[in-house]
């Protein structure tokens, strides 16, 4: 059995220094492959670096939400450059931030766009952070996102009527161990209408360790195995077909070997 993390921050500090150990932790776990995301320009050539020196490991590059602000059209360029990487799989994190607001809602909407645009001109596949922003995210990929290779709302978070919107427009939802929690009844609701082969598993660590790990204050992804298990259970599902399933839809998505 194989799973892909498709979503994590292994060059934040927490897992960094210590790769190699979550490296192995991870593949005694069968969590195989790691897509490592960045968030801000330094952290986007950090995980271009680090994915040179794994075999099962590539890179998303982007600027968060909340780093917005700093975004200019010398960023974008940076980026497009960074994206062109041979390990770079796909443009994200990107996307809206309305719940903590560290950057203005316009700049937000403004990064998002340009994000969009180079994942477009690339025909990589954009991953979607969005919170509390659900309606405005939608309406700039109504504009901007049809006609991305794949467009995946990481961390969903949203209701069952959300997640349709989604699905409806041919998006992918992927789901970290927050649908594990006790207090996750929206996101499990939303969890059970999704159809099998348009989810994808993440952990988003460091953080969020999944039930039965909450105690675990550095999650990472040998701990996805517990996510993959409690969605197997869900869609009442062996969890090796489950996870051939997912593994398959990610392989697809990212176009990963
Ligand atoms: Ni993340």
């Amino acid at each position: 059995m194989e799973l892909i993390d498709t979503h994590c921050h292994l060059t934040f500090e927490q897992l960094a220094d210590d790769i190699e150990a979550v490296i192995a932790r991870s593949l005694a776990a069968c969590v195989t492959g790691w897509l490592t995301v960045g968030t801000d320009p330094q952290q986007n050539c950090k995980a271009v670096e680090l994915a040179g020196k794994f075999e099962n490991m590539y890179a998303a590059v982007g600027i968060h939400p909340h780093e917005a602000k700093d975004v200019t059209a010398e960023t974008l360029t940076e980026l497009k450059e960074l994206a062109q990487n041979e390990k770079v799989v796909a443009l994200g994190e990107t996307g809206l931030d309305f719940h903590y607001n560290f950057s203005s809602q316009s700049d937000q909407k403004r990064a998002f766009t340009a994000q969009l645009k180079i994942a477009k001109e690339l025909n990589l596949p954009v991953i979607i952070h969005c919170r509390e922003a659900f309606d405005e995210t939608m309406e700039i990929l109504d504009q901007y996102g049809r006609s991305i290779r794949g467009v995946v709302f990481h961390c969903f978070s949203g209701s069952a009527e959300q997640a349709k919107i989604v699905l409806d427009y041919g998006f992918y939802v992927s789901f970290t161990g927050v649908v594990t929690f006790k207090n996750a009844d929206l996101i499990r609701k939303a969890a059970n209408i999704v159809p099998v082969d348009r989810l994808m598993l993440e952990t988003d660590c460091p953080y969020m360790s999944p039930v039965p790990m909450r105690k675990q204050k550095i999650n990472e992804p040998a701990l996805m195995i517990n996510t993959a298990k409690y969605l197997a259970e869900l869609k009442q599902m062996d969890l090796t077909d489950f996870a051939n399933v997912v593994t398959t839809t990610s392989k697809n998505f990212f176009d990963l070997p």
